[in-house]
């Protein structure tokens, strides 16, 4: 960790650990050292980056918070903070361009994982960090799915075990309403789930991107995708395999208790929560799954859906997200 503080303050780059996924490090008020996670990641420069606080009262350093939302942003915090909700936000003046590629607003949380949040302490300042993978590629959530996807580009990887989310950050923007509860907008699906915010404000879905709105490719279709292709099946009987061709099944509870365990002879089946089928299993389960599949020598990766509510919103968005291909 000392190390990590050391390289931080030096301009270069880190793969910390977080709650979520592991996310790749700068010193977000350093352009030099923000420009290394871009060309580490082989990331556009118009996809913006999460800015992580180390406390609260740095929340001022890198956003402006509006009259209209402040109480709402401070009940959100004081409810999912640290934790994964990540808040859009005007951007304060003093966050580089880069970092926010050149929008008005930025993405803020607050990590609740103790080794991020330590290191994050001890720089004393903010932590620009994306998930630590190559672009458009599957998230990690482990030091070695780390290694297998930046091994080489970057001085160090702070090893803290398994992410205990395993989905990224819940992103939402705050649209305040006279007398009424404000609009979230769901900019990403995530561990904090839609019925929790509910409490707080109305939660809906991102307006269309208009054609002069820079591009977010969290947003884009194809996206936290395996090598291999993946299919997200409605239903059993939607299954057409061709001849030949190895399938395997990305099931949520596994072969003794899926109705998909059986429409085919499958070269491997993989649960997410096996058995009992539990949606925070599941979630974080999910990357891990994927990458072992990826890395099995199939033809196909064939997903299971799972059903809607809480996290599985969530989860569904990646598989879909994952199983377009370009
Ligand atoms: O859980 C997480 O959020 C992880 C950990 C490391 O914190 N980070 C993460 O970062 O997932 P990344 O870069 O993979 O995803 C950040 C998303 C991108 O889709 C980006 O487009 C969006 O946040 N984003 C960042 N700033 C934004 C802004 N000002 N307006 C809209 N979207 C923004
Ligand atoms: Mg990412």
């Amino acid at each position: 960790m000392r190390e990590a503080v050391t390289l931080l303050r030096a301009g270069e780059v880190v793969a910390l650990p977080t709650e979520t996924v592991y996310g790749l490090g700068a010193d977000a008020f350093n352009p030099e050292a923000v420009a290394k996670v871009f060309a580490a990641k082989e990331r556009p420069s118009f996809d913006p980056l999460i800015v992580h606080i180390g406390s609260v009262t740095d929340l001022k350093s890198v956003a402006i918070v509006p009259d209209e939302i402040s109480d709402t942003v401070n009940r959100l915090i004081s409810e999912f903070w640290p934790g994964p909700l990540t808040l859009i936000l005007p951007k304060h003046p003093d966050v580089p361009d880069l970092v926010t590629s050149g929008l008005p607003t930025v993405a803020v949380r607050q990590s609740a994982h103790p080794v991020f949040r330590a290191i994050n302490k001890e720089l004393g300042r903010p932590i620009a960090a994306p998930s630590a993978n190559r672009f458009g590629r599957i998230s990690p959530t482990s030091a070695s799915a780390v290694s297998k996807e930046l091994d080489g580009r970057i001085p160090l990887i702070v090893d803290a075990g398994a992410c205990s989310e395993g989905l990224e950050s819940t992103i939402i923007s705050i649209e305040p309403r006279e007398g009424k509860k404000p609009i979230f907008r769901l900019h990403r699906a995530g561990p904090i789930t839609k019925e929790q915010l509910q409490a707080f404000g109305k939660v809906e879905k991102l307006k269309q991107v208009s054609a002069d709105q820079p591009l977010a490719p969290g947003q884009l279709p194809s996206h936290y995708a395996p090598l291999t292709p993946l299919i997200l099946l409605e239903s059993p009987t939607d299954f057409k395999p061709e001849p030949g061709k190895k399938y395997g099944l990305l099931s949520y509870k596994g072969e003794d208790d899926s109705p998909y365990a059986d429409i085919h002879d499958w070269e491997m089946i993989e649960a997410l929560s096996p058995g009992s089928g539990k949606l925070a299993e599941a979630a974080i389960r999910l990357f891990f799954t994927m990458r072992l599949m990826d890395e099995a020598g199939l033809d196909c990766i064939v997903a299971e859906p799972l059903s809607e509510t809480g996290l599985g919103v969530a989860i569904m968005d990646r598989l879909r997200r994952a199983s377009v291909r370009e």
